[in-house]
């Protein structure tokens, strides 16, 4: 399925790799979205061509025992989306996601999600995983409940840069 090093992962519907370069303007084009960008914390809106060089160089710089992105890819679309493992302010593992609107209600993040979730159990060794989805956002939420996360009960704000303010935030956490 997939190595530390390069993992690349295969589900019914979608391919899970490492983003390049060559992923800017498609990026560009499915983050500049106000849907989108609002439900995540580090999304701005509006999202330009420079916004996504940005995001994709740095993806290229991070430190891959403590952060992972994966381009969700699709045959024949290319990239539709990310699915994304960061550490919390607690040093914790947070997974995040979105997907460009024209592949939304297809059962596509559920799939990805699982897919990412085994990846860092069982290529990764994380025993569990945080995720957070605004009050507002429900479909995140069935996302995760369908993947296994539980709610904590904690509801905190988090910033949103697209929102320009905080927005309360339901925990949840995965176990492996
Ligand atoms: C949230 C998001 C990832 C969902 O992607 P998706 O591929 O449509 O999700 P899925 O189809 O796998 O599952 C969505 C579930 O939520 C349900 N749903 C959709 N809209 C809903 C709503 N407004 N209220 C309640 N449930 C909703 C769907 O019916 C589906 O559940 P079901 O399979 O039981 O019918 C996508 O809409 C997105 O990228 N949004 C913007 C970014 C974002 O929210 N990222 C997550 C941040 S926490």
């Amino acid at each position: 399925m997939s190595t530390l090093d390069d993992p690349v992962i295969s589900t019914a519907r979608l391919r899970l790799r490492a983003p390049g370069p060559d992923d800017a303007p498609r990026l560009a084009q499915l983050a500049n979205d106000p849907g989108v960008a609002r439900m995540t914390t580090r999304m701005p809106h509006p999202y330009g061509l420079s916004d996504a060089e940005d995001f994709l160089g740095r993806c290229g710089r991070k430190d891959a025992a403590r952060e992972r992105v994966f381009a969700l890819e699709r045959e024949g679309e290319g990239l539709i989306g990310m699915v994304g493992f960061h550490p919390n302010e607690a040093g914790r593992t947070e997974m995040g996601y979105w997907l460009g609107r024209p592949y939304w209600g297809q059962g596509l993040a559920t799939e990805a999600a699982d897919a990412a979730l085994v990846w860092a159990s069982e290529g990764w060794r994380r025993r569990y995983v945080m995720a957070g989805h605004f009050v507002d956002n429900p479909a995140s939420g069935n996302v995760l409940c369908k993947t296994g996360f539980l709610y904590t009960g904690d509801v905190v704000p988090l910033h949103s840069l697209a929102r320009g303010e905080p927005a309360p935030t339901r925990m949840m956490v995965w176990l492996a």
